[in-house]
């Protein structure tokens, strides 16, 4: 591989990277507020200028400048070397890059940084970006200096709304174009472009239009200063209260890679933003994922609860509605149980489900795992398909279609449709359920409720109240993927582990630990206690045919 030096030290590159991007992956940081990986080259705001010093025997590229000689008072002419931004500049073989150590860098970024903040309005202490802005860090960097102008800075539109879900400040901004790029080359939704020149120019929406495509909150995302705030997270949180753990994406089945911030003092995730992987999403979430954590607290189902099969009502303890369940389990005829498997919940649930009911159900009625899987017994359902596009969303909703499709393999997974007609005719008359959401399939309106009613138990674990808890006579409160680590399996095939962020609301708890309380009571050999013992016995079993599942647990980088 080629190198080139920074600094003295020798870095390999690639042939077409720029400095920038070989520094970076050699963990070199040049500062940078234009240039982000994922967006073309703009180089405006000249904040990685660096210094290249001339092949041996040629001479440097000067510029002429007058310089103030404070001790006379005049300008005198002097000349400097022609800074490069890195951001830019092409690595060759043997190009000698001076950043840290050249003072005419050192000052150009002072110089720049002073620049960019002359007409800022300097109200971090009420600037959501507080403490992951650019601006704070740079300037304590690289300028470290008291504001020089004392004159009345230009004043700019401020909180202008920019659609449902962005607020812009363009006394913040320093019209790097980030946002403009991001909505053009990635969003192809070319809305936002730059007004004006000089002091002041700033950012606006096309005539007639809101910043409404489904990606606007990367705009925020790849700020970097507090211009574009979301309007989710405004004045919420304080960002150094928050704490991260590398999440999955629950919207839809790319799985995209996802940092999920909580605030561990009340217990609260506040917000997802993107975790960089190549293979997956590269820097990019849409909005409906990013909207997504939220999840994590709305609508749940914190309690165990008995029911009629009409209401669930009475508020129970888990222990009782893990006896309740077995109870109704051991009372009823193995053939006609069903298990319904859901494209929401981990792999790890979903197994121990399967695992569970093979255990304890079908084996006691002589049917082999191979014909239990592909009988008319398993089921598999969701939340109903959504709109796709061609940048990352999937029009399927769920985060492990593929991993559930392929815990099941060859068998393919039948619907809600298949469950609700084998109920109907009778062929089952108990439910063993993963999850609350139900995707009606081929099922209409208010029939799939009614076929729920004919049951003769209905045994809910599941995160989110629904049209299943609601149906149940059982409801154990499983924790969601906020509250458990697990793995999702994303149409590609990849399989992704989740983090826990915060702790399992109320009563609730993996809906794994819950398979295996309740294959306790109906006495089946659960050969697993932990989460690590369950996966070695879920990497027992062949997931997918083509292709080969692979882990991904990427830490993300910062852009
Ligand atoms: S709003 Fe932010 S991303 Fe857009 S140009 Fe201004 S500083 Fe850059
Ligand atoms: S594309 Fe899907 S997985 Fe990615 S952020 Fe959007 S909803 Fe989440
Ligand atoms: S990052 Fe290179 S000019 Fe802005």
């Amino acid at each position: 591989m080629p190198t080139f030096k920074i600094d003295g030290r020798e870095i390999p590159f690639e042939k077409g990277e720029t400095v920038i991007q070989a520094a970076q992956r050699a963990g070199i940081d040049i500062p940078h507020y234009c240039w982000h990986p994922g967006l073309s080259v703009a180089a405006n705001c000249r904040m990685c200028l660096i210094e290249v010093a001339p092949p041996p025997g040629r001479p440097a590229l000067m510029l002429n400048v007058l310089s103030y000689d404070p001790e006379t008072g005049e300008y005198v002419d002097q000349q400097k070397p022609k800074l490069q931004p890195a951001c830019q500049q092409v690595v060759s073989e043997g190009m000698d890059i001076r950043s840290e150590s050249s003072k005419h860098v050192e000052k150009a970024r002072a110089s720049v940084q002073e620049f960019l903040l002359l007409n800022h309005p300097v109200d971090c202490p009420i600037c959501d970006q507080a403490g992951e802005c650019r601006l704070q860090d740079y300037w304590l960097e690289h300028q470290h200096q008291a504001k020089r102008m004392h004159d009345e800075p230009v004043h700019k539109p401020k909180a202008q709304v920019f659609g449902p879900t962005i607020v812009y400040d363009a006394e913040r901004c320093i019209v790097c174009t980030r946002c403009v790029r991001f909505c053009e080359e990635v969003a192809q939704d070319p809305v936002l472009s730059v007004r004006e020149r000089g002091n002041v120019n700033e950012i606006v929406v096309s005539p007639g239009r809101q910043l409404d495509n489904p990606y606007t909150l990367m705009t925020e995302h790849v700020c970097p200063v507090g211009a574009l705030t979301a309007s989710d997270f405004r004045f919420k949180a304080r960002v150094w209260f928050l704490r991260s753990v590398r999440s999955v994406c629950q919207g839809c089945a790319t799985g995209c890679n996802a940092f999920l911030d909580y605030d561990p003092r009340n217990q609260t995730v506040y917000r997802h933003r993107p975790r960089e992987n190549a293979q997956v999403n590269r820097y990019w979430m849409c909005d409906e994922g990013m909207l997504d954590y939220a999840r994590a607290h709305e609508n749940r189902l914190g309690q165990a609860q008995l029911g009629s099969g009409k209401a669930s009502s009475e508020t129970v303890t888990v222990g009782t509605a893990l006896d309740r369940a077995a109870e109704l389990l051991r009372a009823a005829d193995p053939a006609r149980v069903g298990v319904l498997l859901s494209a929401q919940h981990s792999l790890e649930d979903n197994f121990a489900l399967l695992e569970l009911a093979q255990r304890t159900l079908w084996s006691s009625s002589g049917v082999a795992r191979r014909d239990a899987l592909s009988s008319s017994r398993v089921f598999a359902t969701g939340r109903p398909a959504g709109e796709g596009d061609k940048i990352l969303r999937h029009v399927d909703k769920n985060p492990n279609s593929a991993g559930v499709a392929a815990l099941l393999a060859p068998a393919r997974p039948q619907n809600f449709a298949a469950l609700s007609a084998a109920i109907d005719a009778g062929a089952i008359s108990h439910v063993l359920a993963l999850g609350s959401a139900i995707d009606p399939g081929t099922v209409a309106g208010d029939s799939r409720v009614a076929s729920l009613a004919r049951l003769q138990a209905l045994i809910v674990l599941g995160t989110w109240e629904g049209a299943l808890s609601r149906a149940a006579h059982v409801v154990l409160p499983a924790s969601s993927w906020a509250e458990s680590d697990g793995q999702f399996m994303n149409a590609q095939g990849l399989v992704q582990e989740s983090e826990q962020a915060v702790q399992p609301l109320g009563q609730s708890r993996p809906a794994w630990k819950l398979a295996a309380a309740l294959g306790v009571r109906l006495g089946a050999p659960i050969p697993w206690r932990t989460l690590e013992e369950l996966r070695d016995a879920l990497a027992g079993r062949r997931l997918g045919a083509e292709p080969p599942a692979k882990r991904s647990l990427q830490p993300g980088a910062v852009t």
